[in-house]
C-alpha cells in the first residue's frame, strides 16, 4: 500500500517536471520569436510595411528581399491544394506538377466523426500545402449549416456546433503540424451564398454565441489556428472584415487571439475602419494593387496622422510571428509531400468512413455477388468527376475513379455491368451570371436517355443509380432555390422502379434533398458525397461489402424545403439583403426535435451492415457538483454477423430550464470499431459547461442547477439509453 503511494506520488512528480519543461521550452520558444520579430520589425521601412499588408499576386503577399523575408503564399482551399492560377488573372498556368490528393469535401470529414481521420485529413493538406511550397492553407471552412439551400454547405462541416468543434481541431492540427498556417473561414455568419457580398446577418446575441461561434472559439483558442478570412457579408449593419464586434471585441480581446487576419478576396471595403477594427491583410480586390484599401491609402492615413503607426506595427508582428511559428525562416522546415501513396490511403480512409447508408430495407446491401450475373450502373454522375468544380474549392486531382470504374475495377468480368446515363445536367456554371440552365425546349433527349436506361434496368438483376446533385449547384456564390432534385431526376427514379424494384440509390452531392416522390419505394440509399480521389473505388467496397459504412449525418435531412426551421420561421433568402435568423438556435436537428418536425433522415442518422445493442449506462454519480465532474459508462455490442464501427452519441437535456432550449443537444461522441459479437464500455465525462447556455444578461454561459437527461443513441432520433443526474448549487 505505502510502495503503491510512493509510486504514485513519483508518477506525478515526473508528470509536473515534465510538463513545467514543456512550459519552460514553449515560453522560451515564444520569447525567442518574439526577439526576432521585434528585430525585423526594427528595420522594416513604412513602404516595406505596407508591402506586406495586402496582395502583390492572386495569393501572395510582398516579401521584403533585403532582409531575407519570402513572398507569403496561400492557397486554396480546404479538401486539396489548388491548382496554380496565373499571378494576376484567374486563369490556370496550366502546370503538370501543380496535381493534388483530392479529399472529401468538408461535410463527407463530418460524416466520419471521427477526429482521429480529421488530423490526418489536415496532415495531408498541410503535406502537400509544403510540397507545393505555399504557407497558408486557405481553410477549413466551417460555417453552420443553417439551410439545406446554401451553395457552400458540401465545403462545410455541419449543423452541430459540437460536430464541428470535435473535428475542426484536429483537422487544424493536422495542418499546422506540417508548418503550415491554417485560415478558417469564413468569419462570420456567412450562411448564404445568395447577395453574399451585399448581405447583412442579424443574428441575436445567444444564437451566435451557442451556435455560430463555438466552432470557431474552438478553431482559434484550442488548435490555435494562425489565420482567420473574414466573411464577405455584414454582420449587425458592419462588413466583417470591418467588424469591430467580431475582430476585436470577440476575437482578439475575448479569444486572445493573435494570429492574421485576412480578408475574403475582394471583401475588404475601407482602409482606416478596416485597420482600426483589426483585418491585417486584403486579399484580391479587383483593381490595382497598389489601389488597394491596404496600399497607397494605407501610407497616407499613416502619414496623415489619420491612423496610428503602432497599427501598422501589430499587423506586421503578427505576420512575421505566425512566420516564424509556421518556420518559414528555418531549414528544418516540413519539405511536405507530394501526391503520395499514403496521401491517398487518407483520402479513401475518409471516403470508407464517411458515406452514410440512409436505408437498407430487406438487408439487400451488401450487394450479394453470388446472386447477381448482371447490374444496371445508371445516372450521369456514375462517370462524372467533381474534384475540379465547386469554386474556389475546386482542385485538379491527380486522379479520381468514377463510380462506375470503381464497380469495373472491383467486378471485372464476374458480372456484366450495364450501363446507361439516364438523364444529362442541363446546367453550366458562369462566374458573371450563376448558374444557367441550358436545357432548350426539346426535351426528348431525356426521354430517349430514361428509355433506354428503363431497358437497361429491366435486363439487370440489380441497379445502381449514382445520381444527385454536381457542381453547377453545389457552388460557391450561387445557392438553390428549391429542394428537389434537377434534370428530372425523380422521374427517372420512378420509371426505372416500374421495370426493376432492386433499385439502389448512391446520392452524390453536399445538400439535402426532396427524396419524397420515390424514397418508399427504393429499398436502400447511400449518401455518397462529393468522395474524393478513391469515390468510386469506395462506394464498390461498400456495395459489395468489403467496407462495413460507417458514416453518420452531420445534418438534417428535411422531407421538404419548408420543414426547415429557417424557412419556418424566417425568410430564405428574403430580399437578400436583410436577413434576420429568426429561428435562433432552433437549428438543424435541434428545432426538428424540439417542434416535432420528423426529418426523412436525422441528424446522426446512419446505418450498418451490422447491429449494436446498447446495454447499458450508468453513472459515477447522480449528482453533479458544480466544479466537478461525473462520469458516463455505456456498453455497447456488435451483435450482428460482421464487424463494424458505431458512433455512440450523447445528448443532454435540460429538463427544467428559465429560458427555452432544445430538446436536446449533441455533447458527446465516440466512434468505436467491435468485431461481431465484441462488447465494449465507452466512458464519457460530463461538467456543467457542457449543460449551460448563454445567459444574454450575464454575458456568460451559465448552467442552472437541476435535473439534467443525458440521452445515448445511434441517431438524434434513435435513442437507446437515458439516465438522469441533478447539477447542484454546491461546488
Ligand atoms: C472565397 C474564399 C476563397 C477565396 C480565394 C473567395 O471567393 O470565398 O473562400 O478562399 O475566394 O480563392
Amino acid at each position: 500500500m505505502k510502495y503503491l503511494n510512493l509510486k504514485r506520488i513519483l508518477i506525478l512528480l515526473l508528470v509536473v517536471v515534465f510538463m513545467t519543461s514543456e512550459n519552460n521550452i514553449i515560453a522560451q520558444q515564444s520569447n525567442s520569436i518574439k526577439l526576432k520579430v521585434e528585430k525585423i520589425l526594427d528595420q522594416l521601412s513604412l513602404d516595406e510595411k505596407i508591402s506586406m499588408l495586402h496582395g502583390n499576386s492572386k495569393f501572395t503577399i510582398s516579401g521584403v528581399k533585403r532582409l531575407g523575408i519570402p513572398e507569403w503564399k496561400m492557397s486554396d482551399g480546404p479538401h486539396g491544394v489548388r491548382e496554380e492560377i496565373n499571378r494576376h488573372n484567374w486563369e490556370p498556368v496550366g502546370l503538370d506538377d501543380d496535381f493534388a490528393t483530392y479529399l472529401p469535401v468538408g461535410t463527407a470529414l463530418s460524416a466520419t466523426w471521427n477526429p482521429e481521420l480529421a488530423y490526418k485529413f489536415g496532415s495531408v493538406l498541410g503535406r502537400e500545402a509544403r510540397a507545393r511550397n505555399k504557407d497558408i492553407i486557405l481553410g477549413p471552412g466551417i460555417n453552420i449549416h443553417r439551410t439545406p439551400l446554401c451553395g457552400r454547405n458540401f465545403e462545410y462541416m455541419s449543423e452541430d456546433p459540437y460536430l464541428i468543434r470535435k473535428l475542426v481541431v484536429p483537422y487544424i492540427n493536422g495542418v499546422q503540424d506540417q508548418d503550415v498556417a491554417a485560415c478558417v473561414k469564413h468569419f462570420a455568419a456567412n450562411n448564404q451564398e445568395y447577395e453574399r457580398f451585399r448581405v447583412n446577418a442579424e443574428i441575436d446575441e445567444r444564437t451566435l454565441r451557442e451556435i455560430y461561434l463555438p466552432g470557431f472559439k474552438a478553431a482559434f483558442t484550442e488548435a490555435k489556428a494562425l489565420t482567420a478570412m473574414t466573411a464577405y457579408n455584414k454582420f449587425r449593419g458592419k462588413w466583417c472584415s470591418e467588424n469591430d464586434y467580431l475582430l476585436n471585441e470577440i476575437l482578439r480581446q475575448e479569444w486572445k487571439w493573435d494570429g492574421v487576419v485576412i480578408s475574403d478576396w475582394n471583401g475588404t471595403h475601407s482602409t482606416i475602419d478596416a485597420a482600426n477594427a483589426g483585418l491585417d491583410i486584403e486579399m484580391g480586390t479587383e483593381k490595382d494593387y497598389d489601389d488597394y484599401y491596404f496600399a497607397d491609402a494605407l501610407k497616407e492615413a499613416v502619414e496623415n496622422g489619420d491612423l496610428a503607426i503602432e497599427t501598422i506595427n501589430a499587423k506586421v508582428r503578427r505576420i512575421l510571428t505566425v512566420m516564424h511559428q509556421t518556420k518559414v525562416f528555418d531549414s528544418s522546415r516540413s519539405k511536405g509531400e507530394f501526391i503520395s501513396e499514403r496521401n491517398f490511403e487518407v483520402a479513401k480512409e475518409v471516403a470508407e468512413e464517411a458515406v452514410v447508408l440512409l436505408k437498407n430495407e430487406n438487408t439487400i446491401l451488401p450487394l450479394d455477388l453470388s446472386k447477381i450475373k448482371s447490374l444496371a450502373v445508371i445516372g450521369e454522375n456514375a462517370t462524372r468527376k467533381h474534384a475540379i468544380g465547386g469554386g474556389s474549392s475546386g482542385i485538379k486531382a491527380k486522379y479520381e475513379i468514377t463510380p462506375l470504374e470503381g464497380l469495373q475495377n472491383k467486378l471485372g468480368d464476374k458480372v456484366k455491368i450495364n450501363f446507361a446515363e439516364g438523364y444529362k445536367s442541363s446546367t453550366k456554371f458562369d462566374w458573371s451570371k450563376g448558374r444557367v440552365d441550358t436545357s432548350d425546349e426539346n426535351f426528348s433527349y431525356r426521354k430517349n436517355l430514361r428509355n433506354e436506361a428503363v431497358g437497361v434496368a429491366a435486363e439487370s438483376d440489380y441497379v445502381i443509380l449514382f445520381m444527385g446533385l454536381n457542381h453547377d449547384y453545389d457552388m460557391e456564390s450561387v445557392d438553390r432555390t428549391e429542394m428537389i432534385l434537377p434534370y428530372q431526376q425523380d422521374e427517372l427514379v420512378k420509371e426505372i422502379l416500374k421495370a426493376n424494384k432492386n433499385v439502389i440509390v448512391v446520392l452524390i452531392g453536399g445538400l439535402a434533398l426532396d427524396l419524397r416522390e420515390w424514397v418508399n419505394e427504393v429499398p436502400a440509399i447511400l449518401q455518397g458525397w462529393y468522395a474524393g480521389s478513391e469515390a468510386g473505388n469506395v462506394f464498390a467496397d461498400i456495395l459489395l461489402g468489403d467496407v462495413n459504412p460507417s458514416g453518420k449525418l452531420p445534418f438534417t435531412f428535411p422531407k421538404k424545403l419548408e420543414d426547415s426551421p429557417a424557412y419556418k420561421f424566417g425568410d430564405i433568402p428574403g430580399n437578400g439583403l436583410e436577413v434576420e435568423y429568426k429561428e435562433g438556435i432552433f437549428v438543424g436537428y435541434r428545432y426538428f426535435d424540439s417542434y416535432n418536425v420528423v426529418p426523412q433522415f436525422a441528424f446522426g442518422h446512419g446505418l450498418s451492415y451490422t447491429t449494436f445493442n446498447y446495454s447499458k449506462v450508468e453513472l459515477s454519480k447522480n449528482i453533479l457538483n458544480k466544479s466537478k465532474t461525473v462520469d458516463v459508462f455505456v456498453t455497447i455490442e456488435n451483435t450482428g454477423k460482421v464487424a463494424g464501427s458505431e458512433v455512440i452519441q450523447l445528448y443532454i437535456e435540460d429538463v427544467v430550464s428559465s429560458v427555452e432550449r432544445p430538446k436536446k443537444e449533441l455533447k458527446g461522441f465516440e466512434k468505436i470499431y467491435l468485431k461481431s459479437g465484441e462488447t465494449k464500455e465507452v466512458k464519457f465525462q460530463i461538467d456543467e459547461s457542457i449543460l449551460s447556455f448563454y445567459d444574454v444578461e450575464s454575458k456568460n454561459f451559465k448552467a442552472e442547477p437541476g435535473q439534467f437527461k443525458i440521452h445515448i443513441g445511434s441517431a438524434s432520433d434513435d435513442i437507446r439509453l437515458t439516465t438522469e443526474f441533478e447539477l447542484s448549487k454546491e461546488n
